[in-house]
């Protein structure tokens, strides 16, 4: 709902499986705990061209996609959070997905987000710097929760007394990889880049135990029996393996693993809930303290939201080890 009479630039999908056509729409007037953000910056993902293309989970049309935006607070609702005043650099989550309605999508000039999935960016990260985070910390704590462990998590709180623990990350050349691998390594975890061999010498030879893994792209068969490898003949609790992308519906989980699709609380009191614990506890300190690098490479797409399209269709070609991002 709008109550000015401001307009903004919008790349609009008119209907399933057709190109985003740019247009007007009217500005909308933030509720109770909602920003209103002048969108300087928007990252590209794998589900905006699946929605694109698919009509996935698109309630009505004309419909607003994407989920990561980076840019400059305009206005509020009644807020909770103090330090989200006009003006304040943002990094934040605006997903049509979880919220009803167009003017929750991304992929416009001006969009309304909830004020819990919002991280303030400091001065040191760029906007198209700052528009990668958003929807892969989600998705990477997500993953990491249902496994058992907490955007807080501390070494101390990871790592068991006398034997060292491990997680490994499956497909770190994805953008959701490649996050899972900075917030392992804060959490206390050793990174190490050579996969399953030394993966597996290091659980002998160090005594290191991986009950945990997070699957972001790649072979899911052969990351969930590495996982039942790594297991050895220990008893006790499952070993987790959190998948990101759709489970492979011939994956065959082996004894003693625990396989699930990443995805967020459905209720919605929930979902607020950890929404904080992602982006007010978690990515807003860690931006703060310059503890997290934008990651992996960024192509910057320079040609405005007239531009989203035809990035969508490279996305979709195929990339590796790199993040499109729309500068506006
Ligand atoms: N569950 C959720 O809530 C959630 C949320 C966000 C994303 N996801 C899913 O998580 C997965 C990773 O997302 P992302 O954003 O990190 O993906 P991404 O960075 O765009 O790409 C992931 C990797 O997939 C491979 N790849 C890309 N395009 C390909 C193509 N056309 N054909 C074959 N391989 C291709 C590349 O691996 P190589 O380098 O090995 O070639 C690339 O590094 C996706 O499946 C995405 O849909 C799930």
């Amino acid at each position: 709902m709008s109550t000015t009479n401001q307009t903004h630039e919008a790349a609009t999908l008119p209907s399933k499986n057709t190109p985003l056509k740019l247009t007007t729409r009217q500005t909308p007037t933030p509720g109770p705990n909602e920003l209103l953000i002048e969108v300087h910056a928007l990252a590209l993902n794998p589900v905006d061209h699946h929605q694109r293309d698919t009509g996935f989970f698109i309630q009505e049309y004309p419909a607003i996609l994407g989920s990561d935006v980076a840019g400059v607070i305009i206005s509020s609702g009644p807020l909770t959070r103090a330090t989200m005043k006009p003006g304040t650099r943002v990094t934040a989550l605006a997903s049509s997905f979880f919220n009803a309605g167009a003017d929750y999508g991304a992929f416009q000039r001006r969009v309304l987000v909830p004020e819990e999935t919002v991280a303030i960016l400091p001065d040191g990260y760029s906007f198209v710097e700052g528009a990668v985070f958003p929807l892969a910390a989600a998705t990477t704590w997500n993953g990491w929760v249902w496994a058992g462990l907490k955007p807080t998590a501390t070494t101390a709180q990871v790592q068991v007394s006398a034997s060292a623990e491990g997680v490994f990350v499956w497909g770190a050349s994805s953008s959701i990889g490649a996050l899972a691998v900075q917030e392992a390594k804060l959490m206390g975890f050793a990174v190490d880049e050579d996969v399953l061999g030394q993966i597996v010498r290091a659980a002998g030879v160090d005594g290191v135990r991986i009950r945990i893994g997070y699957h972001a792209t790649g072979d899911q068969q052969l990351a969930a029996d590495v996982l039942h490898a790594l297991r050895g003949e220990g008893q006790g609790e499952k070993s987790k393996l959190a998948i990101a992308p759709i489970l492979d519906p011939g994956l065959k989980v082996p004894d003693g693993v625990e396989a699930a699709f990443v995805y967020p609380p459905l209720d919605r009191v929930e979902l607020k809930e950890r929404s904080r614990a992602i982006f007010v506890d978690w990515l807003e300190g860690k931006l703060a303290g310059r503890q997290v690098v934008a990651s992996p490479r960024i192509k910057v797409i320079k040609g405005g939201l007239g531009s989203v399209n035809e990035a969508l269709d490279e996305l979709k070609a195929g990339v590796s080890c790199l993040k499109i991002v729309v500068e506006l």
